[in-house]
């Protein structure tokens, strides 16, 4: 999606219909998507997507804006219940123009695994399966359904033999998943190659499954903030927390989570399995043997921050949900992007911009203020104000400490009794 102004100033004082508009011009939605974003999941649908459905549970679906990428500009769809998310994210990728982020992401390669158990002599029984490497790779693409003939399909394997716990041969399948988060292809190649290795084996296939540590499916980004922008403290804030963090697990985690705030919000929003994003990232975060932060941060010869954020993010725009849910669709068509590595890449430098954003906040004001102000406009729209008096009453509630319902339809009286200037 090439927008011409990426940053739309002002989006988030907009009211929903004027915000929806603007969206729809740029994105190009139809009438139809837009009444997609208004209806939502349709009960039936669920109904068929997973068991005993009883109802509907929504998120609300934010935009972020202001995100360059690699040159092009990006409106973010986030699906997330936590307030301050989006607008963090934007004002982060906001902070970072003009050149925003650069991104890139490997082939999108991700591992099957068949464990074999009941061996007796593991070294002949991988030496078996290795010799027999084109066979297994021949015969797995042909369960691979069409990723060979888009280029990707069963590439490679590897043989792993454990013997403790218990004597075993892990079998590992690397396919190329293209433009799909890969579940269904590589748990269909991994059952459908399975009696094969146990006739080269002699043994007895158990588990055929996917790996969610993604380490061939890597996305990395990075950003320059300047100092002239952000301020020198921000910049040796943000090096102090990485620094808390590089020491601390209990940090890396929260750092981390602020990471995934956004990550796992745009998965979410274009259907993604974000449990399976989640996995992987914490995975990798340990791999080193202690568990660190996925980005790093430092100073370059002009004093600026830099940022760079690496983890595994397999991820699709085709299959699964992204393709039955009516509002991952919109939200693909709104980010426009043209596959699962552009995808990826965009996600990648919304969770560098997230990290950038929580460690500014955390060094300076500290993150319930921006929580509260949030906050406070939400409790201000819930008791019916409207328009300016959102703002009007938001700032009396937070000067006042009291942050309620019932004090925010007293405010509202008195402003339109004319009784209230503070
Ligand atoms: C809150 O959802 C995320 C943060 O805790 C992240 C962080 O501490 O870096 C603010």
């Amino acid at each position: 999606m090439i927008v011409d102004k990426p940053a739309i100033s002002g989006f988030y004082r907009m009211g929903l219909q004027e915000r929806l508009e603007i969206v729809k011009k740029i994105a190009g939605l139809s009438e139809e998507d837009l009444s997609k974003l208004r209806e939502g999941l349709p009960i039936e649908l669920a109904n068929t997507m997973v068991e005993n459905v009883i109802g509907m549970f929504q998120l609300p679906l934010g935009i972020a804006t202001n995100f360059r990428v690699n040159g092009r500009d990006y409106l973010v769809p986030m699906a997330t219940e936590e307030a301050s998310v989006v607008a963090a994210a934007s004002h982060a990728a906001k902070l970072a123009l003009p050149d925003g982020f650069i991104a890139t992401s490997t082939r999108p390669i991700v591992r099957g695994q068949v464990q074999i158990i009941g061996l007796e002599d593991l070294e002949g029984s991988a030496r078996n399966v290795l010799s027999a490497r084109k066979e297994i790779l021949d015969e797995a693409n042909a369960y691979a359904g069409s990723l060979p003939k888009l280029g990707g399909g069963a590439i490679d394997i590897g043989v792993k033999a454990y013997d403790s716990p218990r004597k075993m041969l892990v079998v590992e399948l690397y396919v190329d998943c293209r433009d799909a988060m890969g579940a269904n292809a590589i748990n269909t190649i991994a059952e459908g190659i399975a009696p094969k290795l146990e006739e080269l084996t002699g043994g007895r296939s158990l588990l055929r499954i996917i790996s969610n540590l993604a380490t061939e499916r890597i996305s990395r980004a990075s950003v320059v903030y300047r100092r002239d922008r952000i301020g020198e403290e921000v910049v040796e804030g943000v090096l102090a927390a990485y620094d808390f963090a590089l020491s601390d697990p209990y940090r890396a985690v929260t750092h981390n989570k602020g990471i995934m705030n956004g990550i796992t919000a745009v998965a979410i929003a274009t259907g993604n399995d974000a449990r399976a994003v989640e996995a992987g990232a914490h995975a990798y975060a340990a791999l080193s043997g202690g568990y660190k932060p996925l980005s790093r941060w430092r100073r370059d010869e002009h004093g600026d921050l830099v940022g760079e954020l690496e983890l595994p993010l397999a991820v699709g725009t085709v299959g699964g949900a992204t393709k039955v849910h009516p509002v991952a669709q919109v939200a693909l068509k709104i980010l426009g992007v043209g596959g699962a590595n552009e995808l990826a890449e965009v996600m990648c430098a919304v969770g560098l911009a997230q990290n950038f954003a929580a460690l500014r906040a955390l060094v300076s004001e500290g993150i319930q203020k921006g929580h509260m102000r949030l906050h406070s406009r939400n409790i201000a729209v819930m008791a019916g104000a409207e328009g300016i008096e959102i703002e009007k009453v938001a700032q009396i509630m937070i000067a006042e400490k009291n942050i309620r319902l019932s004090r925010a339809k007293e405010i509202i009286g008195e402003i339109r009794r004319g009784g209230n200037s503070k």
